[in-house]
């Protein structure tokens, strides 16, 4: 019997969990492989990580390092730390990792310096902001990758700017939306709009937690006051990040904000529940990377509080628009938006068919050890 493959799949904070679950599939369905899971404990909080693993099925991690908050540096390294043992142990042929998050490099960079190969999983996309901490990360682990797969065309082409040789890169489509099609039937079931008695299309989700939005009071400010204007024409429901949380309540606007009758904060929510949450909602205003994606594939319309994408298929196929950060701007598209005009007759991206993990495995098997 050929010997088996053996992987170390990386997973830390919430937008990984999705990325895993359908690679940890098509590996078991594949065969030949030897996986490991290593949680980072970058995301902790229950409603942060171990539901996503119930909801999703993803095994049990086989390791968690338990590196829990910390500045980024600090986390990054004692991630490196806790990580590096345990690659020596398990001495997989490959270490895989997903996104751009802390987690991600930190795990990447440990592979690199054993000499392990690494694969990177939703590789060469780009903001083209280095004030992003996601946008260093990205880079960085693309440039010390041995595999890189890729979710849209944009990606291909930032990667040989790069100077990254084409062997190394496959075009594969896009894991998160395997998941996405994977839980659609199942978060139909889901009951979450009558628990916030919410009708269908009556409603506009809101999430948001970067730093560069939600540590600017200026910025945050300017939000929020958007916020505060739209509800009084459209319900809003908030799930929300703990990082944000903690920032709203801090001024005096978040206190105000948080009792009006319209808008409703509430815990951050399971995956199930979101999928159901999001795809029956009017819009959705996001600060997040992998929403933009999931509202395309849904035909949701998409405002991402942001200056810059790097998922720009979202924008030029999607439901996705960007709007400036002010809270003239941020009005003016939910306006365009609930008018109707600017609703874009949204493509599915190429690829993004729901079969992305099981060519990405297959590629590897094909590699081998
Ligand atoms: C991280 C990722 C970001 C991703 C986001 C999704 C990086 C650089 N950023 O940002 O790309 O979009 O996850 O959520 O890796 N906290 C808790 N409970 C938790 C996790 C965090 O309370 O389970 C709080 C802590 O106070 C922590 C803060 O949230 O300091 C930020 O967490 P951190 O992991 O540093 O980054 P995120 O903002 O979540």
């Amino acid at each position: 019997m050929p010997k088996a493959i053996k992987i170390i799949c990386v997973c830390g904070a919430r937008p990984n969990f999705m990325k895993v679950a359908p690679l940890m599939r098509a590996f078991k369905a594949h065969g030949g492989f030897d996986v490991r899971i290593v949680h980072t404990g970058q995301h902790y909080d229950e409603k942060m990580s171990n539901l996503f693993f119930k909801e999703l099925q993803i095994p049990e991690p086989d390791v968690n390092l338990e590196v829990g908050s910390g500045s980024h540096t600090m986390q990054t390294a004692e991630i490196m730390k806790r990580f590096e043992p345990v690659v020596l142990d398990f001495k997989p042929n490959y270490v895989l990792v997903v996104g751009d998050v802390n987690s991600t490099i930190a795990c990447g960079m440990v592979a690199a310096k054993l000499g392990v190969k690494l694969i990177h999983v939703e590789a060469g996309l780009r903001s083209f902001d280095r004030t992003m901490p996601e946008e260093i990360n990205r880079i960085l682990t693309d440039a010390i990758s041995d595999l890189l797969f890729v979710s849209e065309p944009s990606g291909v082409a930032n990667l040989k700017r790069e100077g990254i040789s084409k062997e190394k890169i496959y075009f594969v489509g896009n894991v998160m939306i395997d998941t996405l099609m994977a839980n659609l039937k199942k978060a139909a079931q889901s009951t979450i709009l009558d628990e916030l008695k919410l009708q269908p299309r009556k409603y506009g989700v809101i999430t948001m937690h970067r730093p560069s939005n939600v540590d600017n009071s200026k910025r945050f400010t300017e939000i929020v006051y958007a916020f505060e204007q739209i509800q009084k024409e459209l319900v809003l429901i908030f799930p929300i990040h703990p990082r944000t949380r903690k920032n709203l309540y801090k001024t005096k606007l978040g206190r105000h904000i948080s009792s009006l009758k319209n808008f409703h904060i509430v815990d951050p929510i399971g995956y199930l529940d979101f999928l159901k949450l999001t795809s029956e909602s009017r819009l959705v205003m996001t600060d997040s990377g992998g929403i933009q994606e999931e509202t395309t594939i849904l035909g949701v319309p998409c405002i991402t509080l942001r200056e810059n994408t790097e998922r720009p298929v979202t924008i030029t196929e999607g439901t996705n628009r960007l709007v400036n950060l002010t809270r003239q701007a941020i009005v003016g598209g939910f306006r365009k938006i609930m008018s109707n005009r600017s609703v874009s007759k949204a493509k599915r991206p190429k690829l993004w068919d729901g079969k992305a993990a099981e060519r990405i495995v297959k590629i590897i098997a094909k590699i081998g050890l």
